[in-house]
């Protein structure tokens, strides 16, 4: 069954890189990334391995757990561990899910038999603190992914979260927002004293808060 926004991220054990974990005691409190790979030894997953693990920082910052998954095993992870420090100057720093009996990838339907029908594409699923799943992407396996993409996603989700704004078209951090809808004016008073640009009644454009 596929997985949408707004369902329980389901749960699992799991043999990772890191031990084994409780994926939701694993979480914990924190906001996740779960992203699966098609196949390790691979040129477009190393780079993507290397990637995350250089921003890695960025996802802390954000109180955001990530986690990597394919089907191959945890020591064979471990093997390829190596050559992504060397080629891609990070030592992978988050725990990798070694899956070869497709627990995992068939909880979150990330083996689709028509593209390949052993190897997992490349799936994104953010998840939120409440555990549910607040984005889920899916690329092919020949594109790399962009993290800088999941990270914006995440400001603005926790935007949201915490700040009752939505975001624009092509919206960048500190760029103007929008108070989402579900807030009255006079709600919305409290929230944003300095006001806002009501271009129309369901259009309130405002400062991205702090
Ligand atoms: C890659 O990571 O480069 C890759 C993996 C599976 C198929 C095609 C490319």
């Amino acid at each position: 069954m596929a997985i949408r926004l707004g369902d329980t991220a389901p749960d699992f054990t799991a043999s990772t890189t890191q031990g084994e974990i409780n994926f939701h005691e694993w979480l914990g409190d924190s906001w996740g990334v779960l992203f699966s790979h098609p196949k390790d030894f691979t040129p477009v997953c190393t780079t993507e391995l290397g990637y995350v693990a250089r921003i890695k920082p960025e996802f802390d910052k954000r109180n955001v757990k990530v986690i990597g998954l394919s089907v191959d095993p945890v020591e064979s992870h471990e093997r390829w561990e190596g050559d992504i420090e060397e080629t891609q100057g990070t030592a992978v720093n988050f725990p990798m899910i070694g899956d070869p009996d497709r627990t995992v990838a068939g909880l979150y339907d990330m083996i689709h038999p028509n593209a390949d029908d052993t190897l997992t594409v490349r799936s994104v699923f953010v998840i939120g603190p409440d555990k549910k799943v607040k984005l889920t992407l899916t690329y092919p396996a020949s594109t790399g992914r962009n993290f800088d993409e999941i990270l914006r996603v995440i400001d603005s989700l926790q935007l949201t979260a915490y700040k009752k704004v939505a975001t624009p078209a092509n919206w960048k951090f500190g760029d103007d927002v929008i108070i989402v809808p579900a807030l009255s004016n006079d709600e919305a008073k409290e929230l944003f004293p300095d006001g806002w640009d009501e271009q129309k009644p369901y259009l309130r454009v405002t400062k991205q808060p702090s």
